[in-house]
């Protein structure tokens, strides 16, 4: 349960965090999460440790590019918390993408630097995304995660999803698979507030 989610366009707040596309500045925050090799180990194969700013500032770069050209809700997002200097600092990444072998399913995924594990900022992340996926014309989503990674198996549950099984449909190995539907997504007390997209970020 959050207490509020605000959409700004592919802007999302909700108490704690914002969500906002990456931008190419953000290569040091994001090698805080990818080039850490607690996150990068439930990631492989699809996602390797990233070991320096060069290779970081590519796949940035793939993915705003990637962002801009997608039809919602596809994208691609930075996990904010607000800082002293404004600009907010970036914990995580999440994502929606098409998923599956015929790109047939939504995926929504997420990750944290380890530093920002434990406090449940990707349950507040991950709920305000599926709203924005619903609002967005989402019918379903999916959530996977290798056998024994215990902190995505309960992040998904956080988030409102049933387990359905396992399958090897979504990649060379099985995977726990998790579903979202709306309806079993808890609104916020406050309400899902939808708003004209933000300018000036
Ligand atoms: C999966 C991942 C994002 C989950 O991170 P996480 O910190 O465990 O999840 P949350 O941020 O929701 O935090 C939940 C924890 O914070 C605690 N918590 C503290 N304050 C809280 C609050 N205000 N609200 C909710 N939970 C809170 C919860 O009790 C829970 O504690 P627990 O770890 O003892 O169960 C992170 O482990 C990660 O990046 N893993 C590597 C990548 C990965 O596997 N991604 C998933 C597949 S794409």
């Amino acid at each position: 349960m959050i207490d509020y989610c605000e959409i700004h366009g592919d802007v999302i707040r909700t108490a704690r965090v914002v969500l906002r596309p990456w931008s190419y500045w953000d290569i040091t925050a994001a090698l805080s999460i990818y080039g850490s090799p607690a996150v990068a180990h439930w990631l492989e194969p699809e996602m390797s440790l990233v070991t320096d700013r060069g290779s970081m500032a590519d796949i940035l770069a793939d993915w705003v590019e990637e962002s801009a050209a997608a039809v919602p809700p596809i994208g691609r997002w930075a996990v904010t918390v607000p800082s002293s200097a404004g600009a907010g600092d970036v914990v995580g990444g999440a994502a929606l993408l098409p998923f599956g072998p015929d790109g047939q399913d939504l995926q929504i995924a997420s990750q944290l630097q380890p530093a920002s594990w434990g406090k449940g900022l990707a349950t507040e992340a991950g709920h305000a995304l599926a709203h924005y996926a619903f609002s967005q014309g989402a019918v379903e989503l999916f959530a996977v995660a290798r056998p024994h990674n215990r902190r995505a198996a309960k992040l998904a549950e956080r988030v409102g999803m049933e387990g359905v099984g396992e399958s090897d449909k979504y990649a060379a190995r099985e995977l726990q698979v998790y579903r979202l539907v709306q309806a079993d997504l808890d609104l916020p007390a406050g309400g899902v507030l939808i708003k004209p997209p933000e300018t000036g970020l």
